[in-house]
C-alpha cells in the first residue's frame, strides 16, 4: 500500500470557486503548500483572501493553530508555468468536458511525470477526462462534497486506466485530510449522486399525487423518518436547477433507468424560477433569514397493533396497502409508517371514517398524525426501501462495497442510516413487500424492480 502524499509536497488546486477554495483551504489546513490557478482574474487571490479570513476565525475559535502560516501556505500563480512542483494536481473548475480535458492537459505537461492529476468532476466520466492526457494512469476522480471544509466524504474514483498507486495515494491523502475516503467506480453520479435519488425522487413522486403538502412530506421525514431535513427543505437548499441537472444526467447516462426518472413537478418549478433558497422561494418561501429547524416533540415507541377507539385498528405498515390489510386482518385498518426517527409527524393512511380516533390515539403517544392517500408504503417505509435497493444495487453493480455505500449515505447525505441500517430498522422482507406491491400500485413500473441483493444482511 502506497501512503500519502508528504506534506512537504505541494498541492496545485486548478479553480478557485467554490469548491476549488474549499479544497484549497483543506489542503492547506493539513500542511501543505498549495498553488491556486484561475483563469479568472483576481479570483485566487480573492479565495486566497476568504481562506486566510476563514483560518483566523477558526483559530480565534480554537478549532485550529497556526492560521497566519496554514494562510501563508497558499499562493495563487498567475498561469500554469507556477504549478511545476506540484505533486497533485486537483482540477475544480466548470463543469465541461472540453474544458477540464484542456487544462488538465496543459498541467500534466507543467508538472513532473510523478504527479498525480485528478478531477472535482459531478458528473462526467473519469475516464473520458483522462483519456486526453499521455499518462491517464496518474489520473483519478477525487470527489469534493460542498462545503469542502466541512463535509467529511470524499469519493476516489478510478478510471478505466489509473493504477493502483494512484487511487492507494488518494485515499491516503485524503484519510490524512482528515476525510473519510470511500472508493467508488467510474459510473454515472458515483456513489451518493446515484444512491441519493430516491431520496428525493419518492418525494417528488407523491407530490406529483399530491399525496401530501412539501409541509407535510417534509414533517413525516424528519420526524417518523429521522432525516435532518426533509427533502422538500433540502431541494429548496441545494436548488431545483441543480438538483434537476443531477438528476437528468443520471438517468441520461444509466440509459433512462425509471428509477432515475426527473419530475415534472421540479421542472415546473424551474421553468417558474422558483429555484429554491436561492431565488427566495421553491417548495417553500425564503423571505427571512432560515429559521432554525423546530425541534419534533418527542414520540412514544408505538405498538405493532393499537386497538382504535369505536373500533378498527392502527397497524404499523408492511409496505402494502391499507385495503388490502384490512381485508387479511379482518376489521378496518388505518396503517401509520415505519418509524426510525424520535418523534413528531407520522404518515397514516386508511378509511375516513377512522382518521379522527387514529389521530388521537397517535396524539396520545406524542406523534402527530399526516393522513394520506393509501399509498403502499407510505411516506418513510417507501424512501427506505428505495435507498436501500439502490444501496445494494450499487453493490451488485461493482460501484462500491457495501460499507462504502453505507458510509457515504451517512456521511455524504447526512443520512440517519445507510443501506443497511434501514434493512436492520425494517427487514428486508418488509422492503421487498413495499417495492412490489409500489410496482404493482403503478401498473408494473420498473422504477420499483427489487435487487436480488435486497436481504437480511
Ligand atoms: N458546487 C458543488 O456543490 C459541487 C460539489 C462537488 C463537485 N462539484 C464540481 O466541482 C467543480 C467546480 O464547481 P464549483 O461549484 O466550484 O464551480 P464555480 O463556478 O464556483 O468555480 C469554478 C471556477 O473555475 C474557474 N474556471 C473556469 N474555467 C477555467 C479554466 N479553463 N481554467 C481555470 N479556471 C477556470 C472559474 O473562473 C471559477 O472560479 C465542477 O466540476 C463541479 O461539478 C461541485
Amino acid at each position: 500500500m502506497s501512503g500519502a502524499l508528504p506534506r512537504e509536497t505541494p498541492v496545485a488546486v486548478l479553480g478557485a470557486g467554490t469548491m476549488g477554495a474549499g479544497i484549497a483551504q483543506v489542503a492547506a489546513a493539513a500542511g501543505h503548500e498549495v498553488l491556486l490557478f484561475d483563469q479568472r482574474q483576481g479570483a485566487a487571490e480573492s479565495a486566497q483572501r476568504g481562506i486566510a479570513e476563514t483560518f483566523a476565525r477558526l483559530e480565534a475559535r480554537g478549532a485550529l493553530a497556526g492560521a497566519a502560516a496554514a494562510a501563508q501556505r497558499l499562493r495563487p500563480v498567475p498561469d500554469l508555468a507556477g504549478i511545476g512542483a506540484a505533486g497533485l494536481v486537483i482540477e475544480a473548475i466548470i463543469e465541461d468536458l472540453g474544458a477540464k480535458r484542456a487544462l488538465l492537459r496543459a498541467a500534466e505537461a507543467a508538472v513532473g511525470p510523478a504527479a498525480i492529476l485528478a478531477t472535482n468532476t459531478s458528473s462526467l466520466a473519469v475516464a473520458a477526462i483522462g483519456a486526453a492526457l499521455a499518462r491517464p494512469g496518474r489520473f483519478a476522480g477525487l470527489h469534493f462534497f460542498n462545503p469542502a471544509p466541512v463535509m467529511r466524504l470524499v469519493e476516489i474514483v478510478r478510471g478505466a486506466a489509473t493504477e493502483d498507486e494512484v487511487a492507494q495515494i488518494l485515499t491516503a491523502t485524503a484519510r490524512g485530510w482528515g476525510k473519510v475516503a470511500v472508493a467508488a467506480r467510474d459510473t454515472p453520479g458515483f456513489i451518493v449522486n446515484r444512491v441519493a435519488r430516491p431520496f428525493y425522487g419518492e418525494a417528488l413522486m407523491l407530490l406529483e399525487e399530491a399525496a401530501l403538502s412539501p409541509e407535510a412530506l417534509d414533517a413525516a421525514m424528519t420526524g417518523a423518518g429521522g432525516f435532518r431535513m426533509g427533502p422538500c427543505a433540502l431541494m429548496d437548499l441545494i436548488g431545483h436547477d441543480v438538483n434537476f441537472a443531477v438528476t437528468h444526467s443520471v438517468w441520461e447516462a444509466t440509459f433512462y433507468d425509471p428509477r432515475y426518472r426527473p419530475s415534472g413537478v421540479q421542472r415546473a418549478l424551474v421553468d417558474a424560477g422558483w429555484l429554491g433558497r436561492k431565488a427566495g422561494r421553491g417548495f417553500f418561501r425564503h423571505e427571512a433569514a432560515a429559521a432554525p429547524m423546530p425541534k419534533p416533540p418527542a414520540g412514544r415507541k408505538l405498538p405493532d397493533v393499537l386497538p382504535l377507539p369505536g373500533g378498527g385498528v392502527l397497524l404499523e405498515s408492511d409496505g402494502r396497502s391499507a385495503a388490502c390489510r384490512a381485508a387479511a386482518f379482518g376489521a378496518p385498518v388505518v396503517l401509520r409508517d415505519g418509524i426510525l426517527g424520535a418523534g413528531g409527524g407520522i404518515a397514516i393512511a386508511g378509511p375516513e371514517a377512522l382518521l379522527p380516533a387514529a389521530r388521537e390515539s397517535l396524539a396520545a403517544e406524542g406523534w402527530i398524525a399526516l393522513p394520506m392517500p393509501d399509498l403502499p408504503g407510505l411516506v418513510v417505509l417507501r424512501t427506505a426501501a428505495m435507498l436501500a435497493n439502490e444501496a445494494r444495487e450499487a453493490e451488485r453493480l461493482r460501484i462500491a462495497s457495501r460499507d462504502d455505500v453505507d458510509l457515504a449515505l451517512v456521511q455524504g447525505l447526512n443520512h440517519p442510516v445507510g443501506g443497511s441500517g434501514w434493512i436492520a430498522a425494517f427487514g428486508a422482507a418488509r422492503l421487498r413487500t413495499t417495492l412490489e406491491a409500489l410496482r404493482d400500485h403503478y401498473g408494473g413500473d420498473t422504477r420499483y424492480r427489487v435487487s436480488p441483493l435486497l436481504e437480511q444482511p
